[in-house]
């Protein structure tokens, strides 16, 4: 039984309902970005970036609400073992994603003068993407994080 007297919502996981956004957000401001390389349109990119900027907020909501969940679990829960990878992959997709954002705000033509830099911090945050949530998916149906 789920319970915790933090929750928001007092005994319900918040975390599973704000995780999908920065995992949509990020990989569509990838797509756009290839979208736009490849037709050269650029209000492709100008959405983009916008995508960049709701994935990071989206991060940092999914990343609080994670923090508050995982007090369901004991210190010494073997579990909180799992959970520390997933923050690790978590904070590195807030760091990635901040460095792309604040690179494109810093640079507005950077994927013509930084391209490869760019495209390299883009391509980063999308293993930090698919780490955080592998593991999330870990923790919850192979661990029962949320469920027992
Ligand atoms: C950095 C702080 C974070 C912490 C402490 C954290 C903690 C947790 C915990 C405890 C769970 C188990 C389910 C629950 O009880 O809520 C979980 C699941 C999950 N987390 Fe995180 N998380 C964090 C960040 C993130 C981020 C940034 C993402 C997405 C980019 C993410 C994606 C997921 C996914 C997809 C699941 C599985 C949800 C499901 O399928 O029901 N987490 N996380």
């Amino acid at each position: 039984m789920f319970s915790s007297p933090l929750l928001p919502i007092p005994g319900y996981p918040v975390h599973p309902m704000t995780v999908h956004f920065p995992i949509a957000f990020y990989l569509l401001g990838v797509l756009l970005t290839m979208a736009y390389l490849w037709r050269g349109q650029t209000d492709y990119e100008r959405f983009a970036y916008w995508s960049f900027i709701l994935s990071w907020l989206a991060a940092l909501v999914a990343s609080l609400t994670g923090l508050i969940d995982q007090n369901q679990l004991e210190l010494a829960d073997p579990r909180r073992d799992t959970v520390n990878s997933h923050i690790t992959a978590g904070v590195a997709l807030l760091i990635l994603n901040g460095l792309v954002l604040y690179m494109r705000f810093r640079w507005p033509d950077v994927l013509t003068s930084r391209r490869w830099p760019y495209l390299g911090l883009m391509a980063l945050g999308v293993a930090a993407v698919l780490v955080a949530n592998w593991l999330g998916g870990e923790l919850v149906y192979r661990l029962g994080v949320g469920i027992q």
